[in-house]
């Protein structure tokens, strides 16, 4: 999350060896996309970091949101369905107001959250380290860049404190869950990435054990209703707890009355791809969560953005699965 051009997809792009941000409308994000990092890509991407970190998770599901002013609702979707946040912060400007407004539908919702001080290569005279971690890079630069960017850094905790947030460079936090831990990047060339990927990664391993444990009872929400050539109208969802399969009974949001279907097809993008970008889709029989997924299933024209989908099981009440959906 993060005020608009602060660079959230650029770093996903420099993640994923995309270029997804120079295709989108006047490079504004106008849509949650998630994408899907499995972890031996994290693990490539972290090695020169820490070659022996242990990582206990099957990969993260990450969600793209727009920053621009006008998306406050995405925003707080988005913010809705994510175990851990990141705070993208554009070092040239600090915090603007969509920093802000997310911070604070953060904090509201008790989300746990790093912030990624991005666009260091914008400090003049850095030295491009490419996708070096952070600590290698900062040592190659000049002591006036270094003073540089701890003069911005300072600014930046100051106005981080005004918000009442202690806020310290992650690699000098010692007291994490106290103080927010910033990671310096450049979504660019590519320092601190490594930072940013295996500290989320340990960070979320640490803290979060029991809310990253997968349960069984589903838990889907519906990010987009689309035309898709050949498919009619799909919706995506993005399955944060439990597992859904081909010819479930489910039941969605409509604008008018609940929706009753039978998903026909679940579909993916590849890993390391974004769901918004048009691509061929993998099939899938069943799928476990976290995942983003585009369903197929007859009826879905009026179906809701921004809702929950319900799985109808053998014992359900269908009557009081379609009143909870359309509570929504
Ligand atoms: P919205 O989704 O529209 O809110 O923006 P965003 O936060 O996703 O930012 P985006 O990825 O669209 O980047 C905005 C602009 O900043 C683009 O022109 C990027 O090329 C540039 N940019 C992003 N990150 C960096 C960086 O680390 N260094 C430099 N020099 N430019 C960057
Ligand atoms: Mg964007
Ligand atoms: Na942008």
């Amino acid at each position: 999350m993060g005020h608009v051009d602060a660079g959230k997809t650029k770093l996903l792009d420099c993640i994923r060896g995309t270029n997804v941000q120079e295709g989108e409308a006047g490079g504004i994000t106008q849509q949650i996309g998630a994408t899907y990092l499995p972890a031996e890509n994290i693990r490539e991407r972290t090695m020169e970091l820490r070659a022996d970190a242990q990582l206990n998770v099957p990969g993260v599901l990450v969600i793209d949101t727009p920053g621009h002013e006008s998306f406050t609702n995405l925003r707080s979707r988005g913010s809705s369905l994510c175990d851990i946040a990141i705070l993208v912060v554009d070092i040239t400007h600090r915090l603007q107001p969509q920093t802000i407004e997310s911070l604070n539908l953060l904090r509201m919702r008790n989300t746990e959250f790093i912030v990624a001080l991005n666009k260091v290569d914008r400090i003049s005279g850095w030295k491009k380290c490419k996708n070096a971690p952070f600590v290698k890079a900062i040592r190659q630069q000049t002591e006036d860049v270094k003073d540089l960017f701890n003069m911005k850094l300072a600014e930046i905790k100051t106005q981080f404190q005004d918000q009442g947030l202690n806020t310290e460079l992650y690699y000098k936090n010692k007291e994490k869950g106290e103080c927010l831990s910033i990671v310096p990047t450049s979504a660019i060339s590519g320092e601190g990435i490594p930072d940013l990927l295996l500290f989320l990664v340990q960070w979320a391993q640490k803290t979060m054990v029991e809310k990253l444990t997968y349960v069984d009872k589903v838990q889907c929400t519906v990010l987009e209703v689309k035309v898709i050539e050949g498919h009619g109208t799909t919706i995506d969802v993005v399955l944060v707890n439990g597992e859904l399969h081909e010819g479930d009974q489910i039941v969605v949001c409509g604008l008018q009355e609940p929706i009753v279907t039978t998903v026909r097809a679940l579909l993916t993008s590849h890993p390391m791809k974004e769901s918004r970008v048009k691509g061929t889709y993998l099939h899938h029989k069943k799928i476990k969560a976290a995942q983003s997924i585009k369903i197929t299933a007859q009826g879905l024209e009026h179906a809701v953005a921004g809702t929950c989908l319900h799985v109808v099981g053998p014992d359900d009440d269908m009557d009081a699965i379609k009143n909870s959906v359309m509570e929504d």
